[in-house]
């Protein structure tokens, strides 16, 4: 992963931990609405992609497990990690792109009720992405990918030579060589492995993205709930589709792209859409960029402008993630994928703990209280999720005292360990496993390996019952919290 230039080492700083009389009287075990529902506390566990899905994206026990480890510790909510909208094949990520995934998200429903007596809001993040391969053996790539045009041959100057001539001719070519010949999509599909855009208007089905996705996000958003989960959270973030129509780097021609009125029309039309079909007693929010961190991207401007358009049209809560860009991503081996969070833009989404003078802690909180001044000055008071690097009570309780945000969101903390809220609320913050922002979990998920927390998938390896990793040398989730 990118790491700032100036290598600085940070320890996370949890600070003073509450007693219980302390904690009884923060904002941050107070409720909040969010819409036709109410979390009992702010606190917040946000989306995390677990690899616990199997490859027809259903929940499977492993998933029930992991969920229902998250909701021993009561947090006001969680949201299940970005589950694909569409019924086709998404390797071991969830799916509600059909009405045979009901069963088995009102199972993990039922669960996260059960484990958290009733105390945690369970909502669900819906995503669309379009197609990345793996980066291709330039062999395989020049034999078999590679369309051969008339451009290539003017290119060469080869109008006589046969099609098998110029791909032998180009496999052997130097970088520097290859760059006269190629475009610009065909080394990036090349180097980088082929990606489509939603600028990619050559291709019908990215140019019927705005016909085809409103429906897409509606049906989806029925069957959550219908599984009778509390509320959705449209993925407008990071690197995927609905994030690219709001980025300033989305030209399109086609009325969806260019102005920031145009680059927010579809994410509007998915939810006006989802109103139409679900109603307006239903939670649905939004997870979306206070700032791209991509050169050309959008900025914390274009996130306040878009804040206020959510905020007007009446969705119950934004939750601001930052960065998590393909745009900047480092090249991956051959045979991977190239993943979103390796540059610059994936630093600031995931921010671990060698980092610059602003540190790994909280670099979204002054973004996301501008957002909030923006949407409350403009008349809205729609709850505002903050995430990114928080750890400790004073830091979480001090943002919330200072209006800077609403709600506390935290993943790898949450992912340390499960019950640090609570053990918070119970007066027991010395017993808290403090994230060490190392991004061993985010490692893991690179790999699409099982994500697990190196502070504990060691531990106790011979609890009854405990399920290991595929290579059978890691626990799969934390170990159970005693409250004595
Ligand atoms: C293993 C892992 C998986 C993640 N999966 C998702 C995801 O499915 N959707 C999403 O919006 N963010 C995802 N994230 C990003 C987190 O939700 C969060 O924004 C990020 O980790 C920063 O918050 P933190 O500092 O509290 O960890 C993931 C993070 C991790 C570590
Ligand atoms: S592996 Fe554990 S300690 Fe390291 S960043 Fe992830 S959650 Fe934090």
């Amino acid at each position: 992963m990118w790491k700032p230039a100036e290598r600085i080492k940070y320890k996370p700083q949890p600070g003073k931990k509450p007693d219980v009389a302390e904690a009884a009287s923060a904002l941050m075990f107070t409720p909040v609405k969010l819409g036709p529902i109410a979390l009992e506390q702010r606190t917040w566990v946000p989306a995390m992609v677990p690899w616990r899905s199997n490859e027809d994206g259903f929940v499977t026990d492993h998933v029930l497990d992991w969920y229902e480890r998250f909701a021993k510790g009561q947090p006001g909510a969680i949201v299940i990690e970005a589950t694909g909208i569409r019924d086709i094949p998404s390797g071991p990520l969830l799916r509600i792109g059909d009405d045979r995934f009901i069963p088995g998200l009102r199972e993990l429903a039922e669960v996260v009720r059960t484990a958290s007596r009733g105390k945690t809001r369970l909502l669900i993040q819906v995503i669309d992405f379009l197609t990345i391969r793996r980066r291709p053996p330039p062999a395989k790539y020049f034999a078999r990918f590679l369309t051969i045009t008339d451009e290539h041959r003017k290119r060469l100057d080869a109008h006589d030579w046969s099609e098998e001539r110029i791909r032998t001719y180009l496999a052997q070519l130097p970088d520097s060589g290859l760059d006269e010949i190629l475009t610009t999509a065909e080394l990036e599909a090349l180097r980088m492995g082929y990606k489509e855009r939603v600028t990619d208007l050559h291709l019908p089905h990215v140019r019927n993205l705005p016909r085809v996705l409103p429906d897409l996000f509606a049906q989806a958003t029925r069957r959550a709930r219908e599984a009778g989960i509390d509320g959705v959270e449209l993925h407008y973030a990071h690197a995927y589709t609905m994030a690219s129509f709001l980025s300033a780097t989305n030209n399109r021609p086609d009325g969806y792209g260019g102005t920031r009125q145009n680059r927010i029309r579809l994410p509007l039309e998915v939810f006006q859409r989802i109103r139409h079909v679900v109603g307006e007693d239903y939670c649905v929010g939004c997870r979306f960029l206070s700032d791209e961190c991509i050169e050309g991207g959008s900025a914390i401007d274009d996130a306040k402008y878009f804040a206020v358009e959510f905020a007007q049209v009446g969705m119950d809560f934004l939750s601001l993630s930052r960065g998590g860009k393909f745009d900047d991503a480092k090249q991956p081996q051959i045979g991977w994928a190239a993943y979103p969070y390796t540059g610059r833009s994936g630093y600031e989404c995931m921010p671990g703990y060698i980092s610059d003078e602003a540190g790994p802690f909280g670099r979204n909180v002054e973004p996301v209280a501008q957002i909030k001044g923006a949407i409350n000055a403009a008349g809205y008071e729609i709850p505002v999720v903050v995430i990114g690097g928080i750890h400790g009570f004073q830091q979480a309780e001090s943002l919330l005292r200072e209006g800077k945000a609403d709600i506390i969101g935290a993943a790898r903390q949450s992912l340390a360990d499960p019950d640090w809220f609570r053990k918070i609320k119970l007066g027991k913050g010395g017993q808290i496993r403090v994230c060490e922002y190392t991004n061993y979990c985010e490692g893991l998920d690179q790999k699409h390996k099982q994500v697990t927390c190196q502070l504990w998938d060691r531990l106790q390896l011979d609890d009854f019952n405990v399920k290991l990793s595929r290579d059978g040398r890691r626990r799969l989730i934390a170990p159970e919290w005693k409250e004595d």
